[in-house]
């Protein structure tokens, strides 16, 4: 296939890829589509390429409907290889083409493809661009699923290019989704499940976003193109990510032993960040609580943060006696992370988490913020030196994020 039609000049050119496909450690056994977009206006245009290894056949078919010397315009939506991967391909043939992506892209892309050299048109949130005959508008999706994404948006025929959002991992000839054989809402939600549910509150930042537009067209960049009902799959998202009052049904526990007071008030802004998403954790100051208690509210929660200062390398308070006691209890499918202030080094928060992790919860640490979520802030262990007031705004992202684990899980 080197070309399907979707509207009067917006084209599909992207490819099947009915191979076993390795995929964020998956294999797709059936494999996927990469989509790619042309719209052959005045100003012929791109919209994200196919994966890398396709290269050359995606050039041979992008000329068959338009002279790559005549393209004004490669909009990359999201640098994985699987969109971008044949960039360089495709703008080593349109030297003439402007290359549109956000801020957070341009420097990923010419690291990635050498392509120091090439112009580039960095957008804004709702920036638009005039490409002769139709105009498209940007929209940053930022962490869906990687913190450079953005949708693009034609409105003159209502078309959402809609990146990775809305996709699904099947290797589909049909190309359109009224024009499907197998039924396919299975395959669409569960790439939801496993690509964007990690990434909820994005995904209602986007849905949001894209609320009062008109969208008749879904162009993902896998899987079918969503023409027949696409306000129906905006509205299964809606649902997919809509937590209502589940909130109110989680139990968090934070406890927390302190030297100077700046645990507690990391502990304060931990929970801050964790009522934002509905849900109000039990607190705990080891010197004054009553420890049955707490032990009895951890045995009920789904989640559990231990915090403690440093001093001379170590912990200090009833924290770490505390959780020595609950040794030989069980804790396995409990959210837990370590928390702490700090002036030099701040081991004590290292040992909570070994402590948390040899008592049998699922922790949360870089690793897993890193695997699961693709953050690289260092949310956990939590570690705050003295008190500056940026700091503790990264204290509310952790609480933030560690709740929507126990929200989602
Ligand atoms: Fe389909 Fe994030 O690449």
């Amino acid at each position: 296939m080197s070309g399907v039609q979707i509207t009067d000049k917006v084209y599909w050119i992207g490819k099947v890829d009915d191979r076993e496909v390795p995929f964020h450690r998956l294999i797709l056994k059936k494999g996927t589509t990469y989509n790619s977009y042309l719209l052959k206006t005045e100003k012929p245009t791109i919209v994200d390429t196919v994966d890398i290894i396709y290269g050359r056949e995606y050039l041979e078919n992008v000329s068959k409907i338009v002279n790559p010397a005549d393209i004004q315009f490669i909009v990359i939506n999201h640098v994985e290889p699987d969109h971008a991967g044949a960039l360089p391909a495709l703008a080593a043939k349109a030297p003439n083409a402007k290359i549109v992506c956000t801020e957070e892209a341009v420097s990923l892309l010419k690291d990635m493809f050498k392509l120091h050299q090439r112009e580039f048109i960095t957008v804004k949130d709702g920036d638009t661009l005039d490409i002769g005959g139709k105009t498209l508008r940007f929209l940053k999706t930022p962490f869906l699923h990687t913190e450079e994404t953005m949708m693009t948006y034609e409105p003159e025929d209502g078309i959402l290019f809609s990146c990775d959002v809305f996709s699904t991992h099947i290797a589909s000839h049909e190309v359109f989704n009224d024009l499907a054989k197998i039924n396919y809402i299975e395959k669409f939600n569960g790439y939801y499940t496993t690509i964007m549910a990690p990434h909820r509150p994005y995904i209602r930042k986007m849905l949001e976003k894209i609320k009062d537009l008109k969208v008749n067209v879904i162009g993902p960049s896998h899987g079918y193109i969503l023409r027949d009902n696409a306000q129906k799959f905006i509205s299964m998202y809606d649902e997919m990510s809509n937590i209502g009052e589940m909130g109110k049904e989680k139990k968090v526990v934070i406890i927390y032993s302190t030297m100077t007071g700046n645990t507690t008030k990391i502990a304060d802004r931990i929970a801050k960040g964790m009522e934002d998403l509905g849900i109000t954790p039990q607190v705990f100051n080891m010197k004054n609580a009553d420890k049955d208690e707490v032990k009895n509210s951890i045995h009920e929660c789904d989640g559990l943060l231990a915090g403690s200062s440093t001093k001379y390398a170590d912990t200090v308070g009833e924290v770490e006696a505390f959780l020595k006691s609950l040794e030989g209890e069980t804790f396995k499918g409990k959210f837990a992370a370590a928390f702490g202030s700090y002036g030099w080094s701040g081991e004590a928060v290292i040992h909570v988490e070994e402590q948390l992790e040899q008592l049998g919860f699922d922790i949360i640490n870089q690793r897993y913020l890193i695997k699961v979520l693709g953050i690289d802030t260092p949310l956990f262990p939590l570690r705050i030196r003295f008190l500056r007031e940026e700091e503790l705004d990264r204290a509310e992202d952790s609480g933030r994020v560690f709740a929507e684990q126990v929200l989602t899980h």
